[in-house]
């Protein structure tokens, strides 16, 4: 039987990585999935990978307009919210000494206050009983040089999770967070982390990681499908790490 049957889903960046695979995953069990992305063009071009009742929207993270806007065209499309995963998100490595402001500012603003206010706007649309998903990192609890502002906005938002699960308790909703260790996905690739940074870092998280391995995001989507679901109906406040034994051992 699906789980998610009939409930509505708010995925944001779910246009690569953990959050397009947590949107498929959401649409096979039954949800109505709505798809957030920076573009339209990156939108369409995950379109051919996707099956079911499903909504694409536009939206950049770091702005509270968009965020209302994605709220306002989910509750029109599809009436009430079961289900937020905020999960977009950008990383930085940058060592303190080059670190500039705008890279903090850009850094906080896409994954913390993006995540926070998309729920600040959806307060009232959601339903009882609905599960609220934050993305974070092993970050926020192992330090790593060039982890200043990614890895503390990270621990922000693990923070957010235990207030938001405080005050939504009575309401019956549900606030946790996925903390992934390595997954393998293309973020690595973006945002001006350099080549050698990347390959570097490669190199040594397999022996870093309790598992020996990079993670994939299948393996993130099945943790979001247990927390999104009634499978998990007495954890709120959790930070469940998926992290293949990295901060734990
Ligand atoms: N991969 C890891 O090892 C790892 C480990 C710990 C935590 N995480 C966290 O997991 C989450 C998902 O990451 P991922 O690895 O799946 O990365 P990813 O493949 O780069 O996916 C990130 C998604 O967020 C979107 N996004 C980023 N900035 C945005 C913005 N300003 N506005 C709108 N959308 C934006 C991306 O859109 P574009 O396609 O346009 O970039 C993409 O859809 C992130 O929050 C990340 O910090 C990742």
């Amino acid at each position: 039987m699906s789980k998610l049957n009939g409930k509505v889903a708010v995925i944001t960046g779910a246009t690569s990585g953990m959050g397009l695979e947590t949107a498929k995953l959401f649409l096979n069990e039954g949800a109505k999935v709505v798809l957030t992305g920076r573009s339209d063009e990156k939108l369409k071009a995950v379109e051919s990978e996707l099956s079911g009742d499903y909504l694409l929207v536009a939206a950049e993270a770091s702005s509270s307009a968009d965020s209302k806007m994605l709220i306002d065209k989910t509750v029109a499309a599809f009436g009430k919210i079961d289900i937020m995963f905020l999960n977009a998100g950008i990383f930085r490595m940058e060592q303190t000494g080059t670190l500039t402001e705008e890279i903090f500012d850009e850094v906080y603003n896409v994954n913390v206050k993006g995540p926070l206010f998309t729920v600040n706007a959806a307060t009232e649309h959601l339903n009882e009983g609905a599960s609220i998903i934050f993305n974070t990192s092993v970050t926020n609890v192992k330090g790593f040089p060039g982890m200043a502002a990614y890895g503390s906005s990270k621990a922000a938002l693990r923070s957010i999770t235990r207030s938001l699960a405080a005050e939504f308790g009575s309401r019956g909703v549900r606030v946790n967070a996925i903390s992934p260790g390595p997954i393998d996905t293309p973020i690595y690739g973006k945002h001006n982390v350099p080549q050698e940074h990347i390959n570097e870092m490669a190199g040594s998280f397999p022996s870093m990681v309790t598992l020996g391995r990079f993670g994939n995001s299948s393996e993130i989507a099945t943790v979001a499908l247990f927390l999104a679901s009634q499978d998990s109906s007495y954890i709120t406040g959790a930070e469940i790490p998926v992290d293949g034994g990295f901060a734990q051992t």
